[in-house]
């Protein structure tokens, strides 16, 4: 954690919730935790949800986000949705690149790019996720596999957008698995990254951006992570189902 970039704790409830679900999910939330000013907690619903938990996030420092979007802005596009819909519901951030689209659905580092500027160009901010795979930590290539996750997911951005881009290091591995990456992994991992950003922009966007970690993050670990230097929060999958431990998962004390 670093005083300049203010952390973000996200929940991620991939395909979770009904839409009465999500919103009493949202007003406990709040209720319990009151408003925030030294942090952000995010929550990306499914797209049923969306709408409605927008509308439900209403103290400050709580926001939504969309899980995934379509590049262009409308088309014979069956089952997409896009940037400008997302826009319109009020919500401020898009998850881009989640493993579980790369790897399952077959996302490819081009779409990703297309995808992230299509965000920008709407006025949200892309989460934008990279991580490698158990066989490519196991070969030694995680930080050419990050490396190049990245710098083609920002190909073509100006340094003025790459500072407001939240990326988050999701080793796959990780996710799901309750194999959390320990602080001293994350964190090797998110200086890499942070180095890479100043050697393709320059320092101040490196400084600015905030690297999230995700990967079976839980109430028991997100003090220890969140004690590391260049991790700036935190991409939550399960333990952001529920309330209790989503509460105190935003509650972090570093
Ligand atoms: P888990 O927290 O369930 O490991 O999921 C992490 C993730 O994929 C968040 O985007």
């Amino acid at each position: 954690m670093n005083p300049l970039r203010k952390p973000i704790l996200a929940a991620n409830w991939k395909m979770h919730k009904t839409v009465a679900e999500a919103v009493a999910f949202a007003e406990a939330l709040q209720e319990q935790t009151g408003p925030l000013t030294d942090r952000e907690a995010v929550i990306a619903p499914p797209f049923t949800s969306l709408d409605s938990l927008c509308r439900a996030l209403k103290l400050e420092g709580y926001s939504a986000s969309a899980q995934n979007c379509h590049w262009e802005e409308k088309g014979a596009f069956t089952g997409e949705i896009s940037t400008v819909m997302i826009k319109d519901l009020g919500c401020r951030y898009v998850i881009v690149g989640h493993s579980e689209r790369r790897h399952i659905f077959g996302e490819t580092d081009e779409m990703i790019r297309k995808k992230a500027a299509s965000v920008f160009t709407h006025g949200m901010v892309p989460i934008i996720c990279v991580g490698e795979l158990l066989v490519e930590r196991d070969a030694n290539s995680t930080f050419d596999v990050v490396g190049a996750q990245l710098d083609k997911a920002l190909e073509g951005l100006v340094s003025d957008l790459v500072g407001r881009v939240v990326l988050a290091y999701e080793p796959v591995w990780a996710i799901g698995t309750g194999r959390t990456a320990t602080p001293a992994q994350a964190q090797e991992v998110h200086a890499f990254i942070r180095a890479r950003l100043e050697a393709l922009f320059n320092k101040e966007v490196a400084n600015r951006v905030r690297i999230l970690y995700g990967g079976s993050v839980k109430p028991d670990n997100v003090d220890a992570l969140m004690a590391e230097a260049d991790l700036d929060g935190m991409l939550v999958g399960g333990a952001s189902l529920e309330v209790a431990s989503f509460k105190r998962i935003v509650q972090f004390e570093s």
